[in-house]
């Protein structure tokens, strides 16, 4: 698939000051990792939220909970950045100023090597103490369901549940840089899970011009000034290919 690239959008690219990135889960789709609501195999499609990604359910049932996440840790800690993940990394070398906000929990774009990156969901690969609070990096593969902290507490995963706040800082922080970039691209997210959602709109209502990147239209397609439709990982290495000034041609 040949993805042509506005023009427009390119110069928009070049003259922007502050560029935002809103990625979900059809970032990591290409790195193996299902997304939520793919009608067929998408997390959601084989298990109901309401049964593992909120407190009550890891308050009724904690073992299947934490079984259910350790899995989906394992299948991350097998997967890797694809082209979608290394070009957002060429993005942040080619614009100014770039943050990338992910609602994704595989830390996949800090394994690309994105720098500036605001995780609203928080993040598999750490666990929390509900007792005491201790958080720490989890890297070995757990043997206990629930796994149990050093006080005696159960830990769960440090993402963010259905009902649960966002992380406060990280939620200021996206909302500050919504307001203030010129262009905001909304890459593989169905854009339909808030606050995370409503970034495209504080965006615009800011002047921003709004870019989508899908595989499918959302409720941002019609709001959007541009729309590529196609697989991230085949629409960003054209993007930032493109936005390389043309006496400046580097293999990317
Ligand atoms: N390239 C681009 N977009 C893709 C690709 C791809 N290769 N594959 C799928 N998509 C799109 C789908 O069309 C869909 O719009 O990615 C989006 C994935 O949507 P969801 O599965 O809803 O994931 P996301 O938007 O990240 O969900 C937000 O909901 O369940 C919660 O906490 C969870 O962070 C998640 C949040």
């Amino acid at each position: 698939m040949n993805c042509s690239i506005p023009n427009e959008l390119l110069e928009a690219l070049r003259s922007a000051r502050f560029v935002v990135a809103l990625t979900g889960a059809g970032v990591s789709a290409e790195s193996g990792i299902p997304t939520f609501r793919e009608p067929m195999d998408g997390w959601w499609a084989r298990f109901r939220p309401e049964d593992l990604a909120t407190p009550e359910a890891f308050a009724r049932d904690p073992a299947t909970v934490t079984r259910w996440y350790e899995w989906r840790r394992q299948l991350c800690a097998k997967a890797k950045p694809n082209p979608a993940h290394r070009a957002l990394v060429q993005l942040e070398r080619r614009c100014r100023r770039v943050s990338l906000i992910t609602q994704n929990v595989d830390r996949l774009h800090q394994a690309a090597g994105s720098q500036n990156v605001v995780e609203l969901h928080g993040t598999l690969w750490e666990w929390r103490c509900v007792r005491c609070g201790q958080q720490r990096e989890e890297r070995q593969p757990l043997r206990d369901f629930p796994p149990l902290c050093s006080c005696g507490g159960l830990r769960r995963p440090a993402v963010v549940w259905f009902g649960e706040a966002l992380p406060e800082a990280a939620l200021a922080r996206a909302y500050h840089d919504a307001a203030a970039c010129d262009v905001f691209f909304a890459i593989g997210t169905s854009a339909v899970v808030w606050p995370a959602a409503e970034l495209a709109h504080v965006a615009r209502q800011h002047g921003a011009r709004l870019v989508e990147i899908n595989v499918r239209p959302t409720p941002l397609t019609s709001l959007a000034d541009w729309v590529l439709t196609g697989r991230a990982g085949e629409v960003l290495p054209a993007l930032v290919a493109a936005l390389q000034p043309p006496d400046r041609e580097q293999p990317f």
